[in-house]
């Protein structure tokens, strides 16, 4: 799983890898001093942080992320609240088995700002998406989506702690189902099971 924050996406993974048919092999950073790393460190979970900045040029940050998931030999790789893009070394190697979650129903509401994007659109109802990753931003084909209603008083902080409720469980029922099924991509649909 690669992470920025917080982490508690890793800590629902973490949470069901006992009995979903699946492990979580590793945790890889773009940053240090993050509780998701600190949640990896709990668990026993190998981890490694690969910083932007300690690198001349974004590929070879690229190359240096690349390689650092290499080593752990993953069938899927998880981004969850990991905030780069990752380039075309990256997915070279692993495109077609990164997933990443997304705190809105997209394609609506695409990049940093979702929650707050669709407060300010008005929306009754937004979510959460699980996408294959591609070389955009959140532009990868749809896995799995499900919605949240937007309350009348909801503030950005308030809606994203609800998305991610869902958010969470969402994207346990997918990598199990995934782990276990397989999946398929025609014409960028999705499909789990062979
Ligand atoms: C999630 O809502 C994810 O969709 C967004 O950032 C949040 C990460 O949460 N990009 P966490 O670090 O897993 O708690």
């Amino acid at each position: 799983m690669l992470v920025s924050g917080a982490g508690s996406n890793l800590q629902a993974l973490l949470g069901a890898a006992g009995h979903e048919d699946f492990a979580i092999v590793a945790v890889g950073a773009d940053r240090d001093a993050i509780p998701a790393l600190d949640r990896a460190a709990a668990a026993g979970i190998p981890a490694f942080v690969r910083k932007l900045n300690d690198y001349p040029q974004r590929p070879d940050w690229d190359e240096a992320l690349t390689q650092a998931c290499r080593e752990h030999q993953p069938d899927l790789i998880v981004l969850a609240g990991f905030m780069k893009l990752v380039g075309p070394a990256f997915l070279a190697e692993f495109g077609g088995r990164v997933l990443n979650t997304h705190p809105a129903l997209l394609p609506s509401f695409p990049g940093m700002h979702a929650v707050r994007d669709a407060l300010d659109a008005g929306v009754k109802l937004t979510g959460c998406t699980i996408f294959l990753v591609d070389a955009g931003t959140d532009t990868g084909p749809v896995i799995a989506q499900a919605a949240v209603p937007v309350a009348d008083d909801d503030d950005e902080a308030a809606l994203h702690e609800r998305i991610k409720v869902t958010e969470r469980r969402l994207l346990v029922q997918t990598v199990g189902r995934m782990a276990r099924e397989g999946w398929t991509v025609q014409d960028r649909k999705v499909r789990i099971g062979r």
